[in-house]
C-alpha cells in the first residue's frame, strides 16, 4: 500500500503515467481490465522485494496492479470555459477509481478555479503539471514554464490549497536545462506548500524524452522530502522498478511501456512479491487486446481517430514479435478499422 494521506491509500504504488493522445477513458479502461489481479501473489519472506513490500499490506486483497490512473492534463483555461471536448476528457468510470486528473495552466485563479472543477467532478487527487516541455504550453506559462517562475509556483499552489480538501500532486522534471536543475529546490517548495504527492521524471525540459535520466536527482528529492515520491521515466519492467526502488522512490510511474506491454504493471507486481515466471502471451492475445481497445475507443472517439488510436498500440505492442516488422507495416496501410482487423487476423 502507498498511503498518500489518511483519505488517499493506493493499493499499490504503481501508477499509469498520464500521456497526452494515449491515456484517456478508453486506454485506461484497457490497462485496468488487463491489470486485474486473480490470486495476490504476495510473498513476504522474498528478502529482494522488502523494499517494495513495506508499501504492501500482506493481509489486504489486492485486486488491481494499477494503483492509481492519471488522466491526460488538460488546459485549465478549456476547462473554465466549460470546453466540450475537455469535459469529455475528464469523464471517469466510477471502477477506475482513485484517480487522479492532471491540469496545466498559468493563471492563479484560473488554476483554481478548475482545481475546484477537478474536485466536484470527484477525482481523489489534482495533480498540477509542471514538466511538459511542449512549445505552445510553455509559452503561456504553463508546463516546465512554472520550474522557472519558483514565486509564482509558490503562490500558486498556496491558493489552490486553501480552495480544496482533495490531496495535491506535482509533476516534475529535473530541470529546464542541463545548467538550470532546479529540481530539489522546487520539490522542497512542492512539500512546504502542503502538496502531498511529488512526481520526477528527471530529464530537463530541453532533453524532452529521450537522452539519461537523472537517477541522482531522483535520490537527493527522495532524500530531501517526506511526502512520497514516485518516480517516472524508463520504467518497462521489474530490474527498472527494482533500481528505482532502490533510489528511495515510494511509487513508480509507468508511460511508454504500457503501450509496449499492457501487462506491465501486472508483470511487475507480481515480479516484486516474488513470482519468478513471467505470463508469456500469444499473438491471439495481442489480436484480442487490440480488439478490446476498438471496442472501448468507439464510446470516445470517431472511427478515423479510431483507427490512429488502434496503430498507435500495434505499433509498439508488436515490437519483439516474430513477424512484427512484416506485420507493422502492412497495418500502417489499413484504410478503415475493418481493413485493419482483416488484416491483422
Ligand atoms: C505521448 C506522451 C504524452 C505525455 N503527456 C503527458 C501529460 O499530459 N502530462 C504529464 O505530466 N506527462 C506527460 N508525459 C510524460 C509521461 O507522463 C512520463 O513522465 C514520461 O513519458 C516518462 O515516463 P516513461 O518513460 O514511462 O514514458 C507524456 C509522455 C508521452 C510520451
Amino acid at each position: 500500500m502507498l498511503k498518500i494521506t489518511d483519505t488517499l491509500q493506493l493499493q499499490t504504488p504503481l501508477i499509469l503515467a498520464p500521456m497526452s493522445g494515449i491515456t484517456n477513458g478508453a486506454f485506461r479502461s484497457l490497462i485496468f481490465r488487463e491489470n486485474k489481479i486473480v490470486n495476490s501473489p504476495i510473498n513476504v519472506s522474498n528478502s529482494q522485494t522488502n523494499n517494495f513490500l513495506t508499501n504492501v499490506d500482506p493481509t489486504s486483497e489486492i485486486e488491481n496492479a494499477v494503483g492509481l490512473m492519471v488522466t491526460e492534463f488538460v488546459s485549465v483555461e478549456a476547462l473554465i470555459r466549460n470546453n466540450q471536448r475537455c469535459l469529455q476528457m475528464l469523464k471517469f468510470l466510477p471502477t477506475e477509481k482513485p484517480i487522479a486528473i492532471q491540469i496545466f495552466g498559468y493563471e492563479i485563479n484560473h488554476m483554481v478555479q478548475a482545481a475546484k472543477m477537478v474536485e466536484e467532478f470527484g477525482a481523489d487527487l489534482l495533480d498540477i503539471n509542471c514538466g511538459c516541455p511542449v512549445p505552445k504550453v510553455v509559452r503561456r506559462g504553463g508546463g516546465a514554464e512554472l520550474m522557472r517562475q519558483p514565486g509564482h509556483l509558490r503562490k500558486m499552489l498556496s491558493a489552490i490549497k486553501k480552495e480544496i480538501k482533495i490531496p495535491i500532486g506535482v509533476k516534475i522534471r529535473s530541470g529546464w536545462d542541463e545548467a538550470h536543475k532546479n529540481a530539489i529546490e522546487i520539490a522542497k517548495l512542492v512539500e512546504a506548500e502542503g502538496a502531498s504527492m511529488l512526481t520526477i521524471h528527471a530529464r530537463t525540459k530541453v532533453q524532452g524524452y529521450s537522452g539519461k535520466v537523472d537517477y541522482n536527482i531522483v535520490e537527493e528529492i527522495c532524500k530531501s522530502i517526506s511526502i512520497p515520491t514516485i518516480g517516472s521515466g524508463d520504467i518497462c519492467d521489474i530490474e527498472d522498478a527494482k533500481f528505482y526502488l532502490g533510489l528511495g522512490v515510494r511509487g513508480l510511474m509507468i508511460g511508454r511501456a504500457s503501450l509496449k506491454n499492457p501487462w506491465v504493471f501486472k508483470d511487475i507486481f507480481n515480479a516484486l512479491c516474488g513470482a519468478v515466471e513471467q505470463e508469456s502471451r500469444s499473438y491471439q492475445e495481442i489480436v484480442r487486446i487490440l480488439r478490446d481497445y476498438n471496442f472501448l475507443l468507439q464510446n470516445d472517439l470517431p472511427e478515423k481517430a479510431i483507427l490512429g488510436r488502434l496503430k498507435q498500440l500495434v505499433a509498439q505492442i508488436t515490437k519483439g514479435q516474430v513477424g512484427g516488422t512484416k506485420l507493422r507495416a502492412a497495418l500502417c496501410q489499413a484504410k478503415t478499422t475493418e481493413q485493419f482487423f482483416e488484416l491483422l487476423c
